[in-house]
């Protein structure tokens, strides 16, 4: 049997196209090519950081309207909001009582925010809360509930993963071998991180970023937005080290991307013209999709119905994978 794929990604604003080459575009890929793929909308995961539920609801439906402009196939996938698998919220609580309280304090992203507060002077709990700091353990949740083996993420998940492995390990060991061992899966490209307009990862957080969708004269303003440093066109400058260059590479053609890094090592290639050329690239890939994207948004019904679809099949495997393990711990089976 095909293993069973899984992936979630957290409605905090309109995805960007950070999260397209790290996270969508290969999802979408595994999705096209894959029975047993589940994809969803991380909603509970944004709610640690989220406080007005209108935006809450809105980036909701533009997670879902993005993967379905895209291509994602309802029919296929199981696609569902992860707010409507209670089953998940009931195994979080059982994996608390065998995880570690040291691997949460392990946790990169925990760590980041202990750092930044210690940094600032501030108290070093300031602004964590709980579902920030067990977060690992809810994705766990999202992870094992679905018996799901391999886990297409960007580099910046891969610990997460790799304590979903060891959770479910700790699992299995103290009670019964109940739970599948997950594996991350990376990008083609080994995980690039795309750069954001500052130069910065581009990250929803850093308000650095090019939506995915947006019309072109936006996308245009902002992809000429692009900060670079003050080299003349005649000048050699290093692609490298150029955001346009690193994002072009990502969505033009090989030939199209050994030229414009021979321009610019060469010389004669000014900022301007990579800039224009980089949202050719984007408008080529994201036009099309564009339109259903705003079709979908302008009518969000139909989402509501395909996720409602989505959450009754990703049920069925949660109801019995949660039973299993009431089971394996002295609790009763669900019937
Ligand atoms: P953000 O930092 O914008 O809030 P998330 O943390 O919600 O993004 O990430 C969602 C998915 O997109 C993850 O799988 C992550 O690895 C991927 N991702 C996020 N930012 C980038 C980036 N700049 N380049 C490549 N992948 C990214
Ligand atoms: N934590 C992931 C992110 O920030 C989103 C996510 C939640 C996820 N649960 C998951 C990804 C399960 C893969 C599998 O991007």
């Amino acid at each position: 049997m095909d293993k069973v794929i899984l992936s979630g990604i957290k409605p905090t604003d309109a995805p960007h196209i950070g999260n397209y080459i790290g996270m969508i575009r290969p999802a979408l890929q595994l999705a096209a090519a894959h029975k047993n793929v589940y994809l969803f909308n991380a909603d509970y995961h944004a709610l640690n950081m989220m406080r007005d539920p209108k935006a809450l609801k809105h980036h909701s439906y533009q997670i879902a309207a993005c993967f379905l402009a895209l291509g994602l196939d309802p029919g296929k996938t199981v696609f569902y909001n992860q707010s409507d698998i209670p089953e998940i919220f009931e195994l979080t609580q059982m994996l608390c009582s065998v995880t570690p309280k040291g691997l949460m304090d392990r946790a990169h992203s925990y760590k980041a925010s202990v750092d930044k507060n210690r940094e600032e002077g501030r108290d070093v709990d300031a602004d964590i809360n709980m579902g920030l700091y067990t977060y690992p353990i809810l994705m766990t949740a999202d992870i094992l509930v679905a018996q799901a083996e391999l886990i297409p993420v960007g580099k910046d998940q891969v610990q997460h993963v790799e304590f979903a492995r060891d959770i479910a390990g700790y699992f299995n060991n103290t009670f019964s071998p109940v739970f599948k061992l997950p594996e991350y899966k990376l990008e083609e490209t080994g995980g690039a991180i795309l750069p954001g307009l500052d130069g910065r990862k581009m990250s929803k957080s850093y308000g650095n970023h090019i939506p995915v969708f947006m019309d072109s004269k936006a996308r245009r303003k902002l992809v000429m937005k692009i900060v670079t440093d003050s080299k003349l066109p005649a000048e050699s400058k290093n692609p490298d080290d150029n955001v346009i260059f690193q994002l072009y590479s990502h969505f033009a053609g090989s030939n199209e991307v050994a030229a414009m890094r021979a321009d610019f090592e060469r010389g004669g290639m000014g900022y301007g013209d990579a800039k224009q050329k980089l949202f050719e690239a984007l408008e080529l890939t994201f036009e099309k999709p564009t339109q259903l994207y705003n079709d979908y948004m302008a009518d969000t019904r139909k989402i509501d119905e395909l996720l409602a679809a989505g959450a009754e099949k990703a049920r069925k495997v949660a109801r019995e994978t949660l039973s299993a393990a009431r089971e394996a711990v002295g609790l009763k089976a669900l019937r």
